[in-house]
């Protein structure tokens, strides 16, 4: 099969996008307006993209200029909260992506717990086992996304997803989202060594 996105609706090439590009981890973003009104809703045009300084990445669908509630917030406060979406919270997390109206807070109808972050007003999402504290960086506009860069101004990580002080992705159990309406669990974890080469000579260096 060939596709050819210039031909096709946009709302095809976005299906297809999403089951290209799989498995995507889901940032599960909490925010709150300037008016203190808590919101959460997930993302998963999501990644990190640098280390010094951390920065994460969200793109966010422009919707013709209404911007999304978190995008909103995110403007108004320039914080927001990125809590990993572990198993038991896939169907919590699915129930937030309805179209809620503005000012509707998501964490009550998922059965969530709003817990006080550290350094942001947003606060995390109790039952997750990692968060991510961000300050907005960046906003980028990119095609029909608003691609959000926060800034990780500290991270809090359950000592249960911890192995000898590093996160266990066995243990974190994170979902990924497929194409449509899937998602998957991480399965099999398989560990590989870097070839180690010299950048000169392009030796092998054991
Ligand atoms: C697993 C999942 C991933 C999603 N990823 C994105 C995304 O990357 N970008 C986006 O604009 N919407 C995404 N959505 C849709 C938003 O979550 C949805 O529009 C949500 O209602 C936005 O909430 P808000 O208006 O409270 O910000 C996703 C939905 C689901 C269920």
């Amino acid at each position: 099969m060939i596709l050819d996105p210039r031909a096709l609706p946009t709302s095809d090439v976005y299906r297809f996008l999403i089951s290209a590009v799989v498995p995507r981890p889901i940032a599960f973003v909490s925010s709150i307006g300037a008016d203190g009104g808590m919101n959460l809703a997930p993302f998963s045009y999501f990644n990190a993209v640098s280390s010094e300084p951390p920065l994460v990445t969200i793109a966010i669908n422009d919707r013709d200029g209404d911007p999304k509630d978190t995008l909103r917030n995110i403007r108004e406060t320039k914080e927001f909260v990125v809590n990993v979406v572990s198993e038991p919270l896939l169907d919590a997390m699915v129930s937030t992506a309805g179209d809620w109206p503005r000012g509707t807070s998501e964490f009550g109808p998922a059965g969530l717990t709003p817990a006080p972050s550290t350094r942001v007003r947003p606060p995390y999402v109790a039952e997750s086992p990692l968060q991510l504290e961000c300050t907005l960086h960046r906003e980028v506009a990119l095609g029909n996304s608003i691609l959000v860069v926060g800034e990780v101004i500290l991270a809090r990580v359950r000592d249960d997803v911890l192995t000898e002080g590093k996160v266990d992705a066995a243990k974190l159990a994170p979902i990924g989202r497929l194409g449509g309406e899937f998602y998957a669990p991480l399965g099999t974890i398989l560990k590989r060594k870097r070839p180690r080469v010299s950048r000169v000579t392009g030796e092998e260096q054991g």
